[in-house]
């Protein structure tokens, strides 16, 4: 019989597997006439999407809100794109409740819960995923709504999503090397998808429970510059450079960050496909897998989320 443990891994293996099906999602909505910016309200693992939007869209205004408020400006005009996988969570409840008092336009973006109801247009996904795993689910309606994708992205980026699925050696190798020395993570992103270091580190931290260090390039070599020289600890990091933009200026940067402090990036990884869409994915998918081996190294359920279910639960 299989235990839990085994259970739970099979269900996160296939969840990863489902991303390249996601990408494949038609969904999208119409916008308002006269639409003047956008806000993108949701928290962790669905609010991320709307980081990832904002660096691949930017013929408007697009301003995320990661909390219960929302900006001045929200009214006649803004669309607000509630996103929350559950549809249940309060912050983005919140957010949506006062876009309706201001009289923005709202879509949500939900597998159901409360969401599903306040809304005033719905999106519906799929039920049945870890919200992080539900990624493709909710970023395809906004990049087919805002026609972001230009024609062959779906099918090129299915095709490299796919041959990751079949080889994610790559992430496993990384996953080792950190598990050996218990390294913590430090993962610098470059525009225009600085917002992938960021999901690699709450993917460190859900998947295998790790916590985990991310900025981007060029803003890093305004701060973190300096610990890279003398923070305590050094030599337990684990650097690795997301590398999406190599042009002349981020490739000066990147070796003379290196040089000045010392520090040698573990690996500097390039996205994969020609297209926004796969080299967005590519990059992210290489992160889904390496947190996932990590989880299993180190014994620890992926799947697992329950200090987060009890905070919710507690703040009911
Ligand atoms: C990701 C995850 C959390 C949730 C977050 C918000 O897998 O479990 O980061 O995404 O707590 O919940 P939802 O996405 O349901 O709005």
């Amino acid at each position: 019989m299989e235990s839990q443990a085994e259970i739970n891994d099979k269900k996160f293996l296939g969840e990863l597997l489902t991303l390249k099906e996601q990408v494949k999602f038609r969904e999208r909505f119409a916008l308002p006439q006269d639409l003047r910016d956008v806000v993108i309200a949701g928290m962790g693992g669905s609010g991320i999407v709307g980081s990832i939007f904002k660096e691949l869209y930017s013929k408007l205004p697009v301003v995320l809100a990661n909390s219960y408020e929302l900006p001045d400006f929200v009214g006649k005009g803004t669309l607000v794109v509630a996103i929350s996988y559950s549809g249940n969570t309060e912050e983005t409840l919140a957010a949506c409740g006062e876009a309706k008092k201001r009289g923005a336009s709202i879509v949500g973006i939900t597998s159901g819960g409360a969401l599903a109801q306040e809304a005033e247009k719905v999106v519906k996904i799929p039920s049945g995923l870890q919200p992080r795993s539900a990624l493709g689910y909710m970023l395809m309606p906004l990049l087919n709504s805002f026609e972001v994708c230009k024609d062959g992205s779906v099918e090129e980026t299915y095709g490299i999503l796919e041959r990751m699925d079949n080889d994610n050696s790559f992430g496993e190798k990384m996953a080792e090397e950190i598990f050996k020395e218990k390294y913590i993570p430090l993962i610098y992103g470059t525009s225009p998808y600085s917002s992938i270091a960021y999901r690699w580190s709450t993917q460190f931290n859900e998947n295998a429970k790790l916590m985990a260090l991310w900025s981007n390039f060029p803003e890093l070599n305004h701060n973190n510059t300096m610990a890279l020289k003398a923070s305590y600890r050094l030599d337990e990091l684990y650097p690795i450079c997301l590398l999406s933009n190599k042009s002349e200026r981020i490739m000066r940067r990147i070796n003379a960050t290196q040089e000045v402090t010392g520090m040698r990036f573990r690996q500097i990884i390039e996205p994969q496909g020609t297209s926004n869409l796969a080299q967005v994915m590519s990059l992210m998918h290489i992160g889904d897998y390496l947190t996932y081996h990590l989880a299993k190294l180190r014994g620890i359920d992926p799947l697992d989320v329950s200090a987060i279910e009890s905070l919710k639960a507690k703040l009911k």
